[in-house]
């Protein structure tokens, strides 16, 4: 069953929970277990946001949601941390466009992850920032519009408050190329603090996408399974924060994958790896 309206719908999935779809894209949001499962178990689980926070303390922990979308992952997060005493949290959402957020939050009942939120979103959607109590914490939440690898890449980057975790979630990269580049990655590397580690976690498990964000500098590793993936990726600034590296094994299928070249234009294509690619991978710190 859909329900069309604007450049958004409304679908419901198979295991009976609802969702946003683009259009336009045509992709659909959290496509398989749904906005909920997903976010649990990609963001909330696999980026151990509840332990760091808590470990943070009263130091504000500064989330960078990159694809705020119909913000699930965000909502999502905000309430598994809403029991931690005395947390602080920055969120810094980034999207070119408002738009499915003000679809979903016009479909929040049947969506059903805006509850006790309605009233934040609707003042990031009007003021493009928030800051509210939250359980015994504190939320500074904030949406900076416009392409998010211009914004990065541009002078301006530098004065963002440095990410401790990343929810990354832009559509495909045949879909999205712009979102998934070497240079994005690279940008993005840039603005994590040396003095506080940084993990990032995304759904794919391309090795294009892995090749990129260790060529871009990050420690990378296999992320759990969500819905019909049975892998994931989460990289980070610190080899301590990822789980299960990526080890001698994968970089041998790696080696021989027909799509692994990082792209560093935003067009889509599928290489095999270049030679000075395949040198850069085989000196990374990782696989010594
Ligand atoms: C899969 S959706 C995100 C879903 C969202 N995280 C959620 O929980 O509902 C991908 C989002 O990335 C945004 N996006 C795509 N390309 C972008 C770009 N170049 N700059 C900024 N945002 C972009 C889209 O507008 C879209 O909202």
């Amino acid at each position: 069953m859909s329900i069309p309206v604007s450049n958004y719908q409304l679908v419901q999935l198979i295991n009976g929970s609802w969702s946003v779809r683009s259009l336009a894209e045509g992709e659909t949001f959290h496509p398989v277990v749904g906005p909920v499962a997903e976010a649990q178990s990609l963001y909330v689980e696999q980026l151990d946001l509840v332990r760091r926070v808590t470990a943070a303390g009263g130091r504000e922990f500064v989330l960078w949601d990159v694809g705020l979308g119909a913000a699930a992952n965000t909502l999502t997060v905000l309430r598994a941390l809403q029991a931690i005493p005395d947390h602080r949290v920055r969120i810094i959402s980034f999207d070119h466009t408002p738009t499915p957020l003000e679809f979903a939050l016009g479909n929040a009942e049947p969506l059903g992850y805006f509850g006790g939120y309605e009233g934040p979103v609707r003042q990031l959607l009007d003021h493009g920032r928030v800051e509210f109590a939250h359980g015994g914490g504190w939320v500074d939440w904030e949406f900076l519009g416009g392409d998010f690898p211009t914004r990065l890449a541009s002078p301006s980057a530098a004065a963002l408050t440095c990410p401790d975790a990343i929810l990354f979630d832009a559509y495909s990269p045949a879909r999205n190329p712009v979102m998934w580049t070497l240079p994005l990655f690279r940008d993005l590397r840039a603005r994590v603090d040396p003095q506080r580690p940084c993990a990032m976690s995304t759904y794919s498990r391309a090795t294009l996408l892995r090749v990129t964000l260790l060529l871009a500098g990050w420690w990378v590793g296999a992320g759990s399974a969500t819905g019909e993936k049975e892998e994931t990726t989460l990289a980070a600034s610190s080899l301590d924060l990822v789980g299960r590296p990526l080890d001698a094994t994968w970089l041998g299928r790696a080696l021989r994958s027909r799509s692994a070249e990082p792209m560093v234009d935003p067009v889509y294509r599928q290489a095999p790896l270049s030679e000075e690619t395949r040198a850069l991978l085989m000196q990374h710190p990782q696989f010594r």
